[in-house]
């Protein structure tokens, strides 16, 4: 059984760290929904069905899994995948200590002892033979088996499996095999629509409305010029980071030039285009 509940558990202020899990804190992560994520994740929660979150960078993957364990009162396992992570980093290694051999739980052991939320992101860096060790976790039995030590772990109540990837970046060799997707709920991430954006980058940064409104708007023609060599278009993430740079007082086609152009990238043809763009809309 999980120890863990939101009630006695949660810390006063901010989420708290205790043996590699991250409790939420009192206080909500803002989260704006732009459909029905979140019944379907709260579904999926209880009726023990793992869920892939599928978009592209900086539309709101990692804060809508954070705002998730928060609704459900669930500690967050998170971990960043990549090609060199093991099936034993996942699972667990033993350590010598001294004279002792002590066994370490891996990330995921962990989430499934204390039935905390497991968010893997951008699992499709890491290697076949490491995600296949998520398979038993994902079906009827939720159970983790640990080669090394010999146990069979029941997930406890409350354990979810989360993936993400960005479906952008799939380059044929990097794919997930059809026996891990077909073993995921979908969830398909966007770009909210303008008036939510405003009200995310608004949230976010704290500047006024008219001002969201003017970088959303100009985000989205930018947008449009996606298919002339941008391998992302400019995403929230970088909308905000731009909001914060003009609630600090950066005039704003500074901040724009530096937070919503540069980091998209280094075609100078490009960025001229682009600059124009913002010569011409923003004051
Ligand atoms: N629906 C949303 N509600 C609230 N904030 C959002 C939302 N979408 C995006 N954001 C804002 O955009 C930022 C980036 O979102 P986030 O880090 O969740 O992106 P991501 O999809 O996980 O990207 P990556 O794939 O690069 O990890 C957040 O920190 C937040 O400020
Ligand atoms: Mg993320």
């Amino acid at each position: 059984m999980s120890d863990y509940s939101r009630t006695d558990a949660a810390p006063s202020i901010g989420p708290d760290h205790h043996d590699g899990l991250r409790y939420p804190g009192p206080d909500a992560p803002f989260y704006l929904a732009t459909g029905n994520e979140i019944a379907v994740f709260e579904t999926c929660h209880a009726r023990g069905l793992p869920v892939m979150l599928k978009g592209p960078t900086g539309c709101g993957k990692t804060r809508f899994v954070e705002h998730m364990a928060w609704r459900l009162g669930r500690p967050l396992v998170t971990v960043a995948c990549h090609d060199d992570l093991s099936a034993s980093d996942l699972t667990g290694r033993y350590l010598i200590r001294g004279s002792d051999t002590v066994w370490l739980d891996g990330p995921l052991t962990r989430a499934a002892r204390h039935g905390a939320l497991c968010y893997l992101d951008e699992i499709i860096e890491a290697r076949q033979d490491t995600v296949v060790v998520i398979h038993p976790l994902t079906d009827d039995r939720r159970v983790l088996p640990l080669d090394k030590t010999g146990e069979i772990l029941d997930a406890a109540p409350g354990f979810q499996l989360v993936i993400s990837y960005n479906p952008g970046y799939q380059h044929g060799l990097k794919d997930l095999k059809p026996s891990t997707r077909q073993r995921f709920v979908a969830l398909e991430f966007a770009f909210p629509s303008p008036e939510l954006e405003a009200e995310i980058v608004e949230h976010e940064s704290g500047i006024e409305r008219d001002r969201a409104i003017a970088l959303v708007t100009l985000t989205n023609r930018l947008r449009q010029l996606g298919d002339r060599g941008l391998a992302e278009v400019p995403s929230t993430r970088l909308i905000v980071a731009a909001a914060r740079l003009v609630a600090g007082n950066i005039p704003v086609r500074a901040a724009c030039h530096a937070a919503l152009l540069g980091p998209l990238t280094d075609d100078p043809e490009l960025l001229a285009a682009m600059h124009d763009l913002v010569t011409s809309t923003m004051p």
